[in-house]
């Protein structure tokens, strides 16, 4: 016997190449990508890619209940093996993508899957505790599925190149066996190729990660506002204050602690007037206006559920604002303030800190509060889950002194 009489059929041969190319893909991605937070899009990417899987799978499978495939090459022992080791791989290509699902359905951190950025996928109802042994047992599929591929392209190379069965043209485009070899060539660089690129890209969140989390920081303060005191010398509330322009180029970050890990990001678009006398710190009068829409992780599936209602709900209070009355001196050039923050439909007390350096007409201004966000009702939903209570924010800019009636501009 040479070629077999009886073909795949076109869907059939369509749908095991298209699976057998995102398998490749799907299990260098998992293998190659971060093991953190900071891998976020790659993670969608990973998970919009195995449930694509799972869907073509059902697909096939339901395609093969009623469109029976050829008879098998071999009757023997052998073809009884080809067969299982066939059943075999619509398990794992069936409970590979069930695995990672029920995974990330149990997982504390609750990030949602959105297929392709588009459709925003369910999590299974499964206890929290099965995440670890999930975890696990989708690794061991991977691997699993990788012996059963090695095993597979051996069957294929002994019935096509030792015993000449031809079974290569069964699965190939138009029986034509050379577009056989030529696809199995394509599924072998896919993998190959995808681990080689996402095993040596950068983490995407370098470069926004500006602080450690663990660096100390203010307690914050939503609840209480501690007076300052106002010790205004009778000689001076005549005088004007001096006025403070914010030079671009200045940085306002955040970062939260999310379980082991940290998220950081900052904001593009903030400004402000500032009128602060650093001798007469109790007369500050600072206003701070961010504009909450231009928050980035660098990441635009998180930087869009930050705009959204479980975060800073953007189109209902597009902008935050901090205002402070007066400052306290707490040692040379350091100054702690307390003022309020209209953050998301509540103003609260909040306390901050910073530094000034320079002299004369321009100084550095270095600063940072931490901000209790649940007070704000900032990432209380499931996906907050894991979210640390106080966000660190940390600003650092340049100000040039103004002349009194010179008008500030935002940066
Ligand atoms: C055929 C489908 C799939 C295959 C072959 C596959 C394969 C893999 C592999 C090889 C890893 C790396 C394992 C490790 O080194 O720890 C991995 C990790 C992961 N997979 Fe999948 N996966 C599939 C489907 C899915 C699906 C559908 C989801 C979620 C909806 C998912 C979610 C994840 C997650 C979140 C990780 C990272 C786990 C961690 O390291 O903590 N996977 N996957
Ligand atoms: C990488 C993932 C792959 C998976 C999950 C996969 C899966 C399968 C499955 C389940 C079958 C049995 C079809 C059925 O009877 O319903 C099959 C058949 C076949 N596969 Fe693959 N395959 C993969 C890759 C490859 C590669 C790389 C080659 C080529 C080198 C190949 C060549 C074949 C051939 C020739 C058959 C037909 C065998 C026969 O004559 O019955 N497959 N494959």
């Amino acid at each position: 016997m040479t070629q077999a009489a009886v073909r795949y059929s076109t869907i059939a041969i369509v749908l095991h190449w298209l699976i057998a190319l995102a398998l490749a893909f799907e299990l260098a991605l998992g293998f190659a990508m971060p093991k953190e937070s900071s891998g976020f899009a790659l993670w969608q990417l990973h998970k919009s890619v195995g449930v694509a899987i799972l869907l073509l799978t059902l697909a096939r499978i339901g395609w093969r209940v009623f469109n029976r495939p050829p008879e098998a090459v071999e009757a023997s022992l052998m073809g009884r093996l080809a067969r299982t080791a066939h059943g075999a791989f619509y398990a794992f290509m069936l409970l590979a993508p069930l695995t990672g699902w029920a995974m990330v359905s149990t997982s504390s951190t609750r990030i949602p899957t959105v297929l392709f950025g588009i459709v925003r996928f369910p999590d299974l109802p499964l206890p929290a505790s099965w995440s670890e042994p999930l975890g696990d047992t989708h690794e061991i599929l991977a691997w699993i599925g990788l012996a059963l591929i090695a095993l597979h392209v051996a069957g294929v190379v002994r019935h096509d190149l030792l015993l000449r069965h031809g079974s290569l043209g069964r699965m190939a485009p138009g029986g034509r066996p050379a577009l056989g070899v030529l696809l199995g060539f394509a599924v072998l660089c896919v993998g190959v190729g995808t681990y080689g690129i996402v095993a040596r890209r950068p983490s995407e969140n370098a470069g926004v990660r500006p602080e450690p989390v663990s660096a100390p920081v203010p307690e914050a303060t939503p609840a209480r506002v501690e007076p300052v005191p106002v010790a205004v010398e009778p000689t001076q509330p005549a005088q004007a204050l001096p006025e403070w322009s914010i030079r671009p180029g200045g940085r306002l970050s955040f970062s939260v602690a999310n379980g082991a890990e940290a998220i950081s990001g900052s904001f593009a678009r903030w400004g402000g007037t500032i009128r602060f006398d650093p001798d007469s710190p109790e007369r500050a009068d600072i206003r701070i206006e961010i504009d909450l829409a231009s928050a980035s992780v660098g990441d635009a599936t998180q930087d869009q559920m930050l705009a959204g209602d479980e975060y800073f709900a953007v189109a209902a209070h597009p902008r935050a604002v901090m205002r402070i009355a007066a400052a306290r001196k707490t040692g040379s050039g350091s100054y702690s303030a307390h003022g309020t923050l209209q953050l998301k439909g509540a103003s609260l007390p909040q306390a901050l800190e910073f530094r000034l350096t320079g002299t004369g007409p321009r100084r550095h201004v270095e600063g940072r509060a931490a901000i209790a966000r649940m007070p704000f009702a900032i990432g209380t939903g499931e996906t907050g889950g894991n979210l640390g209570p106080a966000v660190q924010v940390r600003f650092s800019f340049d100000a040039d002194m103004q002349t009194a009636d010179r008008k500030l501009r935002p940066d």
